[in-house]
């Protein structure tokens, strides 16, 4: 007989349990407050996050507004080009099409599922306006390698999925993700690293023009209320979402070290397994381990991802189908091979990491994945 499934990917409610009383008092505080939109709660998360971040942050209404205004305030409309890897959420690359302009896809790594530099310059062209280079599964792309490749093209840190790690060395050592591209953004949607209980997003820009102009661009196109100088949009962070992510931030690390944990786990009881390979850590970054992403050879994805299923162990598919491959992108441009992203695309699984998760659930799932293997 089947089980009641017992392990999603990741329990909310669960992880929310430890500081429920703090998310609703903080809830409480904006309520009472009457600022819903804006005010001193808004602005105190932005402060600490700049702080945090080491850069200035100001929130918006969800990380895929983040990646359209970054783009917007670098101008980019029809005839321009958008780096951009195949392998990845639909976001990315969706602002780009929003705009007019064409992207170019990428080959990402199968090792780290990051973008490859090589792939980028072959990628490159007169039209090439911007690189979003995504940071996959909550480690970094290697930002100081594409610097050294487009010199002079502003790069777009999509930092969604790994809002925390750090550069380990090089250039950039000791800086945040989406701290040191012309602009980072950020997804606070509640399933990433830094989850708020409804949507939410957040820029950064070292560029104190940019910044203002993306800004403006968040907030109708105004710098002045009532004066439209550019076309904009609205995007804002709720209130409500700063003040239940200022609770969360203080737990932030803690779940990281949790997750790290976790992953640790993961590789002990995995590691003989010759039919999958584990997730690499790449040396100059650290991971926020947004996901513990898998591959699985000889077709066998599919079916242990049934049988886990079976088993009441929840995994998910991130991602199934390349973007090159989806319709909606058909008319955008390919100019180098991304073999490893097709190859990947039928062989990654993403099993829970989730910070509340017990140690007896990483087992029983690694336990499950050994069997399926006869193991
Ligand atoms: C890599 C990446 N970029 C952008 C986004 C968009 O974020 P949001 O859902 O907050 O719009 C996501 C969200 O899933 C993502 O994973």
């Amino acid at each position: 007989m089947d089980r009641v499934k017992t392990i999603p990917m990741i329990d909310l409610p669960r992880v929310h349990s430890t500081y429920k009383d703090k998310l609703e008092t903080a809830a409480s505080e904006v309520i009472g407050s009457g600022s819903y939109i804006g005010g001193k709660i808004l602005d105190s998360f932005q402060d600490r996050l700049s702080v945090y971040l080491n850069t200035k942050v100001f929130g918006v209404g969800n990380g895929t507004d983040a990646l359209l205004i970054a783009l917007m305030a670098l101008d980019i409309g029809p005839g321009d080009e958008v780096i951009v890897p195949a392998f990845t959420y639909a976001a990315s690359a969706e602002v780009i099409a929003l705009l007019g302009a064409k992207a170019v896809w990428c080959d990402v790594c199968s090792e780290t599922y990051n973008l490859i530099p090589d792939s980028v310059e072959l990628a490159l062209s007169s039209k090439t306006k911007a690189i979003i280079a995504v940071h996959l599964f909550g480690q970094l792309a290697d930002i100081e390698a594409l610097e050294k490749i487009a010199e002079d093209i502003p790069i777009v840190e999509d930092t969604a999925q790994a809002f925390g790690a750090k550069f380990k060395c090089g250039k950039h050592k000791g800086k945040f993700a989406g701290s040191v591209g012309v602009f980072g953004t950020f997804s606070f949607f509640p399933t990433k690293p830094l989850g708020a209980l409804g949507d939410g997003g957040g820029i950064a820009c070292y560029d104190q023009f940019l910044y203002n102009k993306a800004l403006s661009i968040a907030r109708h196109g105004q710098k002045e209320k009532y004066v439209h100088d550019i076309v904009g949009i609205n995007s804002r962070l709720d209130t409500i979402q700063a003040a239940i992510l200022n609770v969360k931030l203080d737990y932030f690390e803690r779940e990281l070290i949790r997750k790290a944990e976790i992953k640790e786990m993961y590789y002990l009881a995995l590691k003989n397994l010759k039919s999958i390979s584990l997730p690499t850590e790449c040396d100059f970054s650290t991971h926020v381990w947004h996901q513990f992403t898998i591959k699985v050879y000889e077709n066998d994805r599919d079916k242990l991802r049934a049988y886990l299923e079976n088993n009441g162990v929840s995994s998910m598919v991130y991602y199934p189908i390349i973007l090159p491959e989806q319709r909606a992108y058909g008319s955008m441009i390919e100019r180098t091979s991304l073999s490893n992203s097709r190859a990947l695309s039928a062989q990654v699984l993403s099993l829970p990491i989730d910070p509340s998760m017990s140690n007896n659930d990483v087992q029983f799932i690694c336990k499950s994945i050994n069997e399926y293997f006869g193991k």
